[in-house]
């Protein structure tokens, strides 16, 4: 395996990936590691991570010294370099900086990293301070006009800098870079894939976990049921997790999470239908933001009184994913994304998180659910706001109004599935205006309501393009959505991107 030691970039985590993605095993540690430490898990190589810190800032994040000295490759990327200067007696300057693509020259045949990619290059830069001067033994193989000294490195001790980001795809030969560290420098074998993060995880969850007790929330995404069958296979009856049902879930959802997980998993759910409770709260109520706090207020409620009702736990589990952490801006264990299905704690229960997804990309966890078994419908569901089909219904919520937004979601899905687009469109949904129009039905008149249909491609939904469904798939929606679903007599597409609008309508 190759480690990284976190210097605290906003990249770091995708500096495993990359590794992974390469078959090699790949783990964030620490910065603080000590030697002996990293001696003990016996690395094929190392890698220091960027960071937003100055070697000169007062609070600038170290490393234990002996690490350059246990025969061990490492490659330091943008603060990482910028350490492994300083460290080794080479020259850092603070600069002003310089944000975004620039061109490198490579101006060494030798430059170990650089084999078989062109001389001029583009690369992702992303710093204040820059290396002078490098240390002894090393030589300068990369220039650029911002940065003299692009790249270091030093063949004897197999050690590496790049001022620039190797791990983000608008560094062109990026990858090569990697891989040639990893395979030609460390000689690291490619033997590892997704099979063995499972079994890494559950000998981690079991260690962690021993005999005590877990509980999961589970809000039927995909996240937290992949949680749910990798902890069940890793701690079987040990874990008891709480699924509420607050009747705002798409047609066949619960039925459809239950009978995957309890019914073919065996996980041990407790299911809650809280329709009756979340409804009664959203009486009357028709402010967007105020919903969503009704909404995520209650799930917490609703959570936690299950949860008292249960002795002996000690763990909660959650389906925190990496983004997740990004996103939430920090890295420490304890935050939890506000907008996360389950999102808080009882207050006088003290758990501690596990967190198995925590390293991985929405799409690793996919692949983990394909590994583990669980059915493609599950893992490749398409994204679901946690305050569910009560933002879709604009303004207040009946359950009439809740019906029609079901019933045309469901054949909106069906005929999106038929004509094989279901993977193409990232998200797609009917939602309910509220407004009513005039029309006509056999030879009656009608007075009723409008339903949008909105469709968006996205890579993490911050922007989108609303999809370009064909004429004749959305013919067909339309008319079925009439036809099918009471008290609706017109369809209208939505045709905005985000932005200016948003995904979903509230
Ligand atoms: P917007 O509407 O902000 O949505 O463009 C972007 C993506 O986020 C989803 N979304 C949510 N997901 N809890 C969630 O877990 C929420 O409260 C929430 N609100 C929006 C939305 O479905 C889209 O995929």
């Amino acid at each position: 395996k190759i480690i990284v030691l976190d210097f605290g970039s906003q990249y770091n985590q995708l500096i495993t990936r990359r590794i992974r993605d390469l078959g090699v095993y790949s783990e964030l540690m620490a910065h603080t590691i000590s030697a002996a430490e990293v001696k003990a898990l016996a690395p094929k190589g190392i890698i220091f991570s960027g960071g937003p810190n100055s070697v000169y800032a007062k609070d600038a994040l170290k490393v234990d010294p002996e690490i350059f000295k246990l025969g061990i490759p490492i490659l330091g990327i943008c603060y990482g370099m910028q350490l492994m200067a300083y460290d080794l007696g080479g020259q850092v300057k603070s600069d002003n900086g310089q944000y975004g693509r620039a061109e490198i020259t490579v101006t060494s045949d030798g430059a170990k990293l650089f084999a078989g990619t062109p001389k001029k290059q583009n690369v992702w830069m992303s710093h204040g301070d820059l290396v002078t001067e490098v240390p002894e033994g090393f030589t300068a193989v990369a220039t650029s006009a911002e940065c003299p000294i692009s790249a270091m490195q030093d063949l004897s001790r197999g050690f590496y800098g790049i001022q620039f980001h190797a791990e983000v795809r608008n560094t062109d030969y990026g990858n090569e870079i990697l891989k040639h560290f990893a395979f030609d420098v460390c000689h690291a074998e490619a033997n590892w894939s997704m099979d063995d993060f499972i079994d890494l995880q559950i000998k981690h969850i079991q260690e962690t976990v021993g005999d005590k007790k877990v509980l999961l929330g589970l809000s039927g995404g995909v996240d937290s049921s992949v949680v749910g069958v990798l902890l069940h296979k890793a701690i079987g009856n040990q874990l008891t997790s709480i699924f509420v049902d607050h009747g705002l879930l798409r047609k066949g959802e619960a039925e459809q999470v239950m009978a995957s997980l309890k019914g073919k998993f065996g996980l041990n759910i407790i299911e809650v239908n809280a329709a009756d409770r979340f409804l009664s709260k959203l009486k009357g109520v028709s402010e967007p933001e105020k919903k969503r706090k009704i909404i995520g207020a209650e799930f917490i409620n609703v959570f936690n009184d299950e949860a008292k009702k249960l002795e002996g736990i000690d763990f909660l589990a959650q389906g925190t994913l990496y983004t997740d952490v990004v996103e939430s801006g920090t890295d420490t264990a304890q935050t939890i994304k506000s907008h996360h299905n389950v999102g808080g704690l009882p207050e006088d229960m003290h758990f501690q998180l596990i967190e198995p997804l925590r390293t991985l990309f929405k799409d690793e966890a996919r692949e983990l659910g394909e590994k583990l078994g669980m059915p493609s419908d599950l893992v490749w569901r398409q994204p679901f706001p946690g305050p569910g089909l009560g933002i879709r219904v604009l303004g207040e919520i009946t359950p009439e109004k809740l019906q029609i937004v079901r019933d045309s979601d469901f054949i909106l899905r069906d005929e999106i599935k038929k004509a094989g687009l279901d993977r193409k469109i990232w998200q797609y949904f009917t939602v309910l205006p509220g407004t009513r129009s005039v029309g006509v039905m056999g030879d009656g008149r009608t007075y009723d309501y409008t339903v949008g249909i909105r469709a968006v491609t996205s890579i993490d939904g911050m922007t989108a393009d609303f999809a370009h469904i064909p004429y004749e798939v959305l013919a067909k929606i339309s008319t079925r959505i009439v036809n099918e679903v009471d008290h609706v007599n017109r369809i209208v597409y939505d045709v905005t991107s985000k932005p200016p609008s948003t995904i979903e309508w509230e």
